[in-house]
């Protein structure tokens, strides 16, 4: 029977009605309210829409559609994920499609102090302002995604990436790292620890095949990442460029398994850029999310480009022909779901914010107590502000612009306060006078482009001014160029560079009142120790790096920062440098950490090697006492808790903080050891003349080895000695306990 055509339009409308109807039931409801989101009521929501995701939909989530980001799924209302650099500031808006800036002009941000500095706080409260502060000003910038921090251990001071990380101790890089991913994520806005593991140099860093025991890789090297994981909660993780034991770290059976199975790691695993090189491997070991990826000129447009990545066209074909599991990106969507409803579609993250008053007060907080007073003979530092007295500023760093190069983690801060005007803005009496003294090179990409200047001029102007000052601060160090502290590469030379030495040498023949701001994040040779009366290590401190530094040579802040690795007096003292090319760097295809677990001052305390400067040393104008130390019993088991209290006396003339640490050692054991390692320590803030009893708790468990018999840790029974002090090779009291 033929139905009248106006009937037809009304049946076809009904029809496509019901189906909208029942289609809409099967699509799920994107938006999660307030309140709603628990754990069980997202999980049930992400089973949901996988159910309803194609398979092209579900790999395009695998894999970047952008430099800095990857696709959602619009017609569910599944947001794409935008991610960003880096550990200590929101990069600069990237390009879609290419390593160059976009050119925004609402993306200046506030520089933080690199992560080095905020090591050498150990204040664990600073390091989550620190990271909600950061985590404000990335969510402001509407990233889900922010891809730091860096936790890889400093094993040599040639690693041009060691001013990103949190040093040479495991203790200190998790106890910094977890409160620091905290305040990140309390924005909504993933924290995404980097590199996992064992990238510990920049050079051949795309390649070379680390080869390390199970000991130092679960002692030395994991640690930090699996406190981010177990104890942070972190949302996201980055695979690193290197191999381990013959396969690419992102891509790691081994890694993959202790990541995800033993750690339970629940996030999404990102790929360093262009880190994957094999579809099977990342769809099996753990790649989530592939970024930045080479295509080796297939893609002739930035539409197409993005579908010759591993996790793009080769995953689909792979899953379509039955080679691979459906399974496998499903859990990676799974993931990936899980990281857009704990950011973009999370109800309950704020709006952010962007250069604030409080974000400056707190990247100037961080600033002033992470730097390191190495020296202060004939008291030195303070300076007063006096009438009558000229100080010299000589040194390129002393205005050079920091935040700038270094690679991923630079920064176009709203404004960078460099030392030189944050001294002439806190003196007001006494006359500030500078010179550059000599210029490293305009580039910090090519530093082949040879400075400018006369460096003969520079030298003899330096020479003049240092002659006419009463004070002369000499602001040197490293920079942020190519072969120093930066990405890509790594330091050749462990000595000062651009003739720094020779001119130190020089100004003191004229000037013996000579103090020296290092800048850098690495240890450096210090031949030209001798010529100085004080030093300071102040690391690369940001937006208000002028206005810390002034802070503490003024004496208005009376520094408390305590370095968070060793500076060896001879680069061969280092233990990553004492077992030749194999050691370090490799030999181009495989390195082998032959220093094992003895890594820092692990090594200097073992082979008894004195350093220039301890890891955990750094002085104080004031001056304090570690007394009465106690153990709360003498012989524990596994389940127990080692409590060590003790006082700590200012006996100085001026407020100040001391940072009591607390290492154990095992002389007698089945294993090899280091004398001591770090357990624990105590940041205590003190008036003059006041004492505090403080302590310090260290769960008997964590005393544990890695067993490799048994592929799991193991406490050993018998005598422990407790080692207290103020820095690593400051001991002020040893205690015996047992393990039983
Ligand atoms: C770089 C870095 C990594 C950074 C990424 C994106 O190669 O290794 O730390 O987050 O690429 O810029």
């Amino acid at each position: 029977m033929r139905v009248p055509f106006k009937k037809n339009i009304i049946v076809f409308i009904l029809c496509l009605n019901i189906t909208c109807i029942l289609a809409q039931n099967k699509i799920p409801k994107i938006q999660v309210e307030k309140g709603e989101a628990t754990t069980a009521f997202i999980e049930a929501k992400i089973d949901s829409i996988i159910a309803v995701l194609t398979l092209e939909e579900k790999v395009a989530m695998t894999h970047a559609q952008s430099k800095f980001s990857t696709k959602g799924v619009a017609r569910l209302g599944i947001p794409e994920v935008w991610m960003s650099d880096g550990p200590h500031g929101v990069r600069e808006e990237i390009s879609w499609d290419a390593w160059e800036n976009a050119g925004w002009s609402n993306d200046s941000i506030t520089a933080f102090p690199a992560l080095t500095c905020l090591a050498a706080t150990f204040n664990p409260e600073l390091a989550n302002k620190y990271g909600y502060n950061l985590g404000e000003e990335a969510r402001y910038r509407e990233k889900d995604v922010l891809l730091g921090p860096g936790v890889n251990i400093y094993r040599t001071p040639f690693n041009g990436r060691n001013f990103e990380y949190l040093g040479e101790d495991p203790f200190l890089a998790s106890t910094m790292v977890v409160p620091y991913i905290k305040g990140i994520q309390e924005n909504g806005i993933a924290a995404c620890v980097k590199h996992f593991a064992l990238n510990n140099q920049e050079h051949w860093r795309d390649k070379i095949n680390v080869e390390v025991s199970d000991r130092a890789l679960h002692e030395i090297y994991l640690p930090a990442f699996k406190a981010a994981v177990q104890k942070g909660n972190v949302w996201a993780l980055m695979g690193a460029y290197n191999k381990f034991r013959g396969q690419y770290t992102t891509h790691n059976k081994i890694l993959h398994k202790i990541l995800k199975t033993d750690w339970g790691f629940d996030g999404v695993v990102i790929s360093d850029w262009s880190s994957v090189h094999s579809t099977k491997e990342a769809a099996l070991y753990g790649v989530d999310m592939e970024m930045g990826t080479g295509t080796d000129g297939l893609g002739t447009t930035t539409s197409n480009h993005y579908e010759h990545y591993y996790l793009a066209t080769p995953f689909l074909k792979a899953i379509k022909n039955g080679e691979l599991s459906e399974d496998l990106v499903n859990d990676k969507v799974r993931r990936i779901l899980r990281l857009i409803y704990r950011t973009n579609l999370n109800p309950d993250r704020g709006l952010g914010k962007l250069n604030t008053k409080q974000h400056h007060k707190v990247a100037r907080e961080v600033a002033a107590e992470g730097i390191v007073l190495l020296k202060n003979q004939d008291n030195f530092f303070p300076i007063q502000d006096k009438e009558g007295i000229t100080i010299a500023v000589i040194g390129e760093n002393a205005t050079r612009n920091m935040t700038q190069g270094g690679g991923s983690s630079q920064l176009k801060p709203l404004f960078e306060i460099s030392p030189l005007q944050g001294l002439k803005e806190r003196y007001k009496h006494a006359k500030i006078i500078h010179t550059m003294g000599y210029e490293s090179g305009p580039s910090v990409y090519d530093a082949t482009i040879p400075a400018a200047l006369n460096q003969d001029s520079l030298y003899v102007k330096a020479i003049e001014v240092a002659k006419k000052a009463d004070i002369v601060l000499f602001a040197g160090g490293l920079n942020k160029s190519y072969h120093q502290d930066s990405e890509g590469d790594d330091r050749e030379n462990f000595a000062l560079p651009y003739g720094q030495e020779k001119l130190i040498n020089s100004i003191y023949e004229v000037n013996k009142n000579l103090g020296f701001l290092l800048l850098t994040g690495n240890a450096v040779g210090m031949n030209w120790l001798p010529k100085t009366k004080g030093v300071i290590q102040t690391w690369y401190l940001g937006s208000m790096a002028g206005y810390a530094i002034a802070d503490v040579v003024s004496g208005d802040v009376n520094p408390s920062g305590k370095l968070p690795f060793s500076f060896p007096k001879e680069l061969n003292d280092n233990a990553a440098h004492s077992f030749g090319e194999i050691s370090y760097p490799g030999n181009g295809v495989d390195q082998e950490y032959k220093e094992d677990i003895f890594v820092g001052y692990r090594w200097f305390d073992t082979k008894k090697i004195e350093p220039q400067y301890a890891f955990g040393y750094g002085l104080s104008y004031s001056n304090f006492t570690i007394s009465d130390v106690k153990i709360n019993q003498a012989k524990f088991n596994k389940n127990d808790k080692i409590k060590v209290t003790f006082n700590v006396t200012n006996t100085g003339d001026r407020e100040g903080a001391e940072v009591v640490q607390v290492y154990v050692g095992k002389p007698k054991s089945k294993v090899k050891r280091a004398l001591k390692e770090l357990k624990g320590f105590a940041k205590i803030s003190l008036d003059k003349g006041t004492e505090k009893t403080a302590s310090v708790t260290i769960n008997a468990s964590d005393l544990a080895y890695y067993n490799t018999e048994i592929s799991d840790w193991s406490l050993e029974k018998g005598t422990y000695y407790l080692y207290v002090g103020n820095a690593s090779n400051n001991i002020k009291k040893k205690i015996k306990f047992i393990i039983y």
